[in-house]
């Protein structure tokens, strides 16, 4: 009898802990022959001010991943976006309903970071961006710059991240998804959600959800 009370015991933690740590998810390939034409992803970008909440199919959000920051060349581990002196100081959180994932764009794979709902806190004080199904927060990592002074490095910082805001932009005009440039947010939160270093900064935001019918 004790030995099974037992077995049900460790049963449930262990349930419990995967509930807990929903750990990695494995992305789907990036589609390279997917999407519409540049130019014509071009004449579509647009920031949208309302956002559908019908969950993103892994499909498209392991596609907006790779566009964003992906590895496109696999030789050198360089990246869809630039960054200074390659640094490759951008990391993108992924917040969504069932919690917050580090994107690891070496294994195209999302990280467990946080548990929890936290949209709320990307959007700030703009409340009806946190209807986006996945939200995308934009980190540099300043110590990743291995020259200069801190206020040069920012600067660095804030074009990396506006270069990969640019990619998931471009990206989701093409995929038929909506999406706005952020610089608001709830950067004390943020900072404790994600259990940030000094060196860390959340730069920019994407919330991003499948269009309205009317847009
Ligand atoms: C660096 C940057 C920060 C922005 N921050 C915000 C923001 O905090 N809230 C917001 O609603 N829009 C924000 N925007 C979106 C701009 O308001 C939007 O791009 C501008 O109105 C032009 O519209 P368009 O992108 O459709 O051309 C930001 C855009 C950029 C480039």
């Amino acid at each position: 009898m004790k030995t099974l009370i037992l077995f049900f015991c460790l049963a449930g933690l262990s349930i419990l802990l995967a509930a807990q740590n929903p750990g990695t998810i494995v992305l789907d390939p990036p589609d390279k022959d997917g999407g519409m034409s540049t130019m014509k992803a071009f004449a579509l970008r647009s920031s949208a001010r309302e956002f559908d909440t019908t969950e993103l199919k892994l499909k498209d959000l392991s596609d907006l991943l790779w566009a964003a920051d992906g590895i496109n060349r696999p030789e050198s581990g360089k990246r869809t976006a630039p960054s200074a002196m390659n640094a490759q100081d951008i990391d993108i959180y992924v917040f969504m309903k069932t919690g917050v994932y580090l994107y690891d764009a070496g294994k195209h794979t999302l990280e467990f970071a946080a548990e929890g709902d936290h949209r709320k806190a990307v959007a700030g004080r703009q409340e009806n961006m946190a209807k986006a199904p996945v939200m995308l927060v934009l980190v540099s990592d300043i110590s990743r710059f291995r020259s200069g002074g801190d206020s040069l490095k920012i600067t660095w910082a804030y074009a990396d991240a506006g270069i990969v805001s640019q990619n998931i932009a471009l990206y989701c005009a093409s995929a038929g998804l909506a999406t706005r440039p952020r610089g608001t947010m709830d950067q004390e939160k943020l900072r404790a959600i994600l259990q940030l270093k000094d060196s860390q900064y959340p730069v920019l935001n994407n919330p991003v959800s499948y269009k309205l019918p009317d847009q």
